[in-house]
């Protein structure tokens, strides 16, 4: 499983990418305003740190603006994946862009009709919002099953972004069910590390050693 961070704070992002574990980054408009950061020289500067795709999300909703906006967001560097709002118009833009050989990730999907067309219109990523799911009652995580079940189905190369992580048995959940990548916020991935026996082992390991006397080096 691929792992992408969703943030725009470049700090946290070089510090992930230190861990030598991270596989992308994915912003959208409402953590570019949090970032308080200008967004085109922001995801430049995301680019230069994470190889990987970064997904750039446009800001306007009609096609013709979209698909300007789309041009120039993938002109920043090869590795901007454009992502679009699954709508008609959205979809027109995914489908253009893919046949010029850009990356896509289609987002705001809630259904797996949703997931299908955006496979159809040449999608990179689907990025199905499992939290927002689960806040209003429904299981995210079926959507995931169902997503990955209809695209194994048809050989889609589509990828399934599961987005609106919230904690670590999301990512763990989707694993499970094989999905291609989780896009998380930065305290979700550290939380990933986390064991209490770990810790307790450890201490315990670090005592036991001195008393050996011993160095390794
Ligand atoms: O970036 C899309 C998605 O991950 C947003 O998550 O927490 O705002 O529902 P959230």
């Amino acid at each position: 499983m691929k792992f992408f961070v969703d943030t725009g704070d470049i700090a946290e992002i070089r510090d992930l990418a230190g861990t030598g574990l991270l596989d992308g980054v994915t912003t959208n408009p409402s953590l570019i305003a949090k970032s308080g950061r200008d967004f085109l020289p922001l995801i430049a500067e995301i680019c230069d740190v994470v190889s990987g795709p970064v997904s750039a999300e446009v800001a306007a909703t009609d096609y013709e603006t979209m698909i300007r906006e789309g041009r120039k967001l993938s002109e920043i560097a090869d590795n901007v994946a454009v992502k679009v709002p699954l709508t008609p118009a959205g979809l027109r833009v995914c489908k253009e862009l893919s046949d010029s050989g850009t990356m896509v990730n289609v987002t705001l999907c809630f259904s797996a009709a949703q997931a299908l067309l955006a496979a159809k219109a040449g999608a990179t990523f689907i990025s199905p919002f499992v939290g927002r799911l689960d806040d209003v009652g429904t299981d995210g995580m079926d959507l995931i099953e169902d997503i990955m079940t209809i695209y194994e189905n048809y050989d889609f190369p589509t990828e399934v972004l599961v987005a609106s992580v919230r904690h670590p048995m999301h990512i763990v959940q989707a694993a499970k069910i094989g999905a291609h990548v989780a896009t998380c916020p930065p305290n979700v991935i550290r939380q990933l590390y986390n064991h209490p026996l770990t810790d307790k082992g450890l201490a315990t390991f670090v005592e036991d050693w001195k008393k050996t006397g011993q160095t390794i080096l």
